[in-house]
């Protein structure tokens, strides 16, 4: 049985005090909900503060982004050393905006992913396909090669905690939710690349998350999908109750 993550991705949104007033609201309503694990990835500039209001609860808090080295001259990024000062348990890497906005390439994704999981933090890596590709019929493809680049030179034992998120990108922020059979056939794409890579045994333990437009209405559909372990939730993750909403679907 794996355990399903759901997962908040902020993107860039919220301020500290309105990380505080998130929390207030969301931890009540998510209180002794243990069936779930739940984490929430913040702007950086709010992870104190969240990681602040999440003490001593359930509740963990991730970054959405870190850079591959633990310092150096390298203006504007965040270390996983800094990360794990601040008590920040997860971290997203290779989101799709990410690679389409701040010249993220599947390179640069194993870099982070290795320094992820050198630090011990868990790695959400996300992978999907845009929609020319889906309608070129070349989705199994981009997932395999995605995967093939960010694992590469990874061993199953160095991959302990991996967490892969398949975020189809014409469903993210576009209210286009993947049916629960496309989603569910792209994470055994990603599942069997997975077995070929690591051996069968960590596959069968690997955690897939499904992101894209999931919603308070869509996620038990999803969810009930044996092959979905979580999800990646934006926009709907912002609000208390409707991110509460989700992780009681
Ligand atoms: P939306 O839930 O807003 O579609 O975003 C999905 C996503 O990109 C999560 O990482």
């Amino acid at each position: 049985m794996r355990k399903k993550l759901i997962a908040a991705n902020w993107k860039m949104y919220k301020t500290p005090d309105q990380t505080r007033e998130f929390f207030r609201e969301f931890l009540p309503a998510v209180s002794g909900h243990d069936r779930d694990e739940i984490v929430v990835c913040t702007p950086d500039i709010d992870l104190a503060a969240g990681i602040e209001a999440v003490k001593g609860t359930q509740v963990a808090v991730g970054a959405q982004n870190v850079h591959w080295k633990t310092e150096g001259a390298f203006t504007g990024e965040t270390s996983t050393t800094m990360l794990l000062a601040l008590g920040v348990t997860h971290v997203i890497i290779g989101h799709s905006e990410r690679r389409q906005y701040f010249c993220e390439t599947d390179d640069t994704v194993n870099m982070r992913l290795k320094a992820a999981l050198e630090a011990g933090l868990t790695p959400i890596c996300c992978v999907g396909e845009v929609l020319e590709e889906r309608e070129a019929g070349s989705t199994d493809d981009v997932l395999r090669r995605q995967c093939v680049r960010a694992f590469h030179a990874i061993s199953a034992k160095k991959a302990g905690n991996l967490v892969v998120a398949y975020e189809p990108v014409w469903a993210i922020g576009t209210g286009k939710t993947a049916t629960p059979e496309i989603a569910a056939e792209a994470h055994m794409v990603i599942r069997r690349e997975a077995a070929e890579i690591f051996g069968e045994d960590f596959a069968a333990k690997l955690r897939i998350l499904y992101g894209g437009s999931v919603k308070p209405e869509n996620a038990s559909v999803l969810m009930a999908q044996e092959e979905i372990d979580g999800a990646l939730v934006g926009g709907a993750s912002l609000d208390a109750k409707s991110f509460a909403a989700i992780v009681k679907y």
